[in-house]
């Protein structure tokens, strides 16, 4: 049987972690941590379905591009983003959330 599950997301972001793994990071200080981490802590958010909005890390998206993590905003599935290691991350979540407006 099929049961649905309550989760406080408006939105999902997929972040390939295979790109943040071969950037070792990538983003914060000292490019040490990953963009999935810094989008969460910048935005405030907690990890899991009761956080307001899922940033989740997935396997190789099939992009691979250098010094670049792949991303992808459920709300905006045919526009894939590239995002350079180290960009600022409020230009980032300008990209990512275009469609729905960031938490807080
Ligand atoms: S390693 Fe990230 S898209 Fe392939």
């Amino acid at each position: 049987m099929i049961r649905p599950v309550r989760a406080g997301w408006a939105g999902a972001v997929l972040v390939c972690g295979k790109c943040s793994k071969k950037l070792d990071g990538g983003f914060g200080k000292g490019g040490r941590v990953s963009l999935a981490k810094a989008l969460r802590k910048d935005l405030g958010l907690k990890k899991g379905r009761k956080a307001a909005l899922g940033v989740v890390e997935t396997k190789c998206l099939g992009v691979c591009p250098k010094n670049a993590v792949m991303v992808v905003d459920s709300a905006q599935p045919d526009r894939w983003l590239v995002v350079p290691a180290g960009a600022d991350l409020d230009e980032v979540e300008a990209a990512v959330f275009a469609s729905v407006p960031p938490p807080g």
